[in-house]
């Protein structure tokens, strides 16, 4: 019964100008809320627990559960207070629950839901994947379909076509390690903490590529992604190499980016090629590497293909792709109003957010 009263609500907004949409995010290890007024941001706040994890060389999730628990209601108030607006000028609440640290995802959802109840307005669940790929949407309007999607970070590496704001078909995926973990580890590795990403990119700089590190290919998927083998071989040559004369750290990282990098730049590239598409969608925490943005570009260019990528701020985990994701899901017609029944999912596909979402 709430929840056909909810839906109700929903089914009556309109992406316009007006639609103002409070969005948070706790998916990891940032407690973020987000309120836009049509594509307007009034706000992005993002509360980052990095300092505490640091600590623990990675993020260590009841640590972040409990984190996440004494942060929201103020991150969700200066949301509003950086915004200037009251939560009666809030026409829906959107919450990620999934993919992500469930215990993490539980604050973000109960706490919504809470809301939600209290200002008697409906609450839409968001696949953290699909907000990802929303965040491009902020700058580039009007977008061509059907465009090439890839989404780099911590929990996933994903090609996929799309063929509207919120029609996604996945062409391949990583078979193991997503790129971002296999970053991380092996910027631990070298002692570079945690995340690795961002020190990775700046030891990177200032070394040669000139270590060979093998590049998996797929028999049956020219289009999947493994990194496994990549992370065990730079590991053991990493400790194989360490305490030898000439071992250069910087080295290691700028070849070890590169062989990271190399297939998810070919693999996008030729997806475009193959389907006579001339624009790449790149988003999630690696897509903040300024490295792998110019290459990609540069090499896309020869393809006669366009780069397209989100804000450094918004490739990063953030609460600003999650309302622009439930944007997207009402203009087309495919928001759903979530019961207080919704739960938290560690792993959603993500060209099946509507299905898993309806409980
Ligand atoms: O999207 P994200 O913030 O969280 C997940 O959804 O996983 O991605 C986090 C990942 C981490 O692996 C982090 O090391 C990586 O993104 N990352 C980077 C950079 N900044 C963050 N990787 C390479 N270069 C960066 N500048
Ligand atoms: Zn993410």
């Amino acid at each position: 019964m709430y929840k056909k009263k909810m839906q109700e609500k929903l089914d009556k907004l309109k992406a316009d100008d007006k639609l103002t949409i409070l969005a948070i995010e706790t998916s990891c290890d940032e407690t973020a809320v987000a309120i836009i007024k049509g594509k307007k941001v009034l706000s992005n706040v993002i509360s980052s627990q990095i300092d505490i994890h640091k600590r623990y060389g990675g993020v260590v999730p009841e640590i972040a559960s409990r984190n996440h628990a004494s942060a929201i209601k103020n991150v969700v108030q200066m949301a509003l207070d950086e915004a200037k607006i009251s939560l009666e000028k809030i026409d829906m609440i959107a919450v990620t629950y999934g993919s992500g640290l469930v215990g993490a995802l539980l604050v973000g959802v109960s706490f919504a839901k809470g809301l939600s109840y209290a200002i008697n307005k409906p609450l839409v669940p968001i696949n953290h994947i699909r907000g990802h790929i929303a965040a491009n949407y902020l700058q580039y309007d009007n977008v061509e379909f059907p465009c090439v999607v890839a989404i780099v970070s911590g929990g996933h590496t994903v090609l996929g076509i799309a063929s509207s704001y919120t029609d996604l078909k996945i062409v391949g995926e990583s078979i193991d390690d997503a790129c971002g973990e296999c970053i991380d580890k092996v910027s631990r590795v070298l002692g570079l903490g945690y995340p690795g990403g961002p020190n990775l990119e700046k030891l990177a700089q200032k070394g040669k590529i000139n270590i060979k590190f093998p590049i998996a290919k797929i028999e049956d998927n020219f289009y999947a992604f493994s990194f496994s083998g990549l992370k065990t071989s730079a590991i053991n040559y990493i400790n194989n190499n360490k305490k030898k004369k000439g071992f250069k750290k910087e080295d290691v990282a700028a070849s070890f980016q590169a062989a990271v990098f190399e297939p998810i730049i070919d693999k996008a590239i030729q997806l475009a090629v193959k389907n006579n598409i001339k624009e790449i969608f790149l988003s999630g925490g690696v897509s903040a590497n300024k490295y792998l943005r110019e290459l990609m570009t540069k090499e896309a260019k020869q393809h006669n293909i366009k780069i397209n990528f989100p804000d450094v701020k918004l490739s990063t985990d953030n609460a600003l792709m999650c309302a622009l994701e439930a944007r997207c899901l009402v203009k087309d017609k495919k928001a759903r109003a979530a019961g207080f029944d919704l739960d938290a999912i560690a792993y959603l596909d993500v060209d099946n957010i509507y299905d898993t979402c309806n409980n």
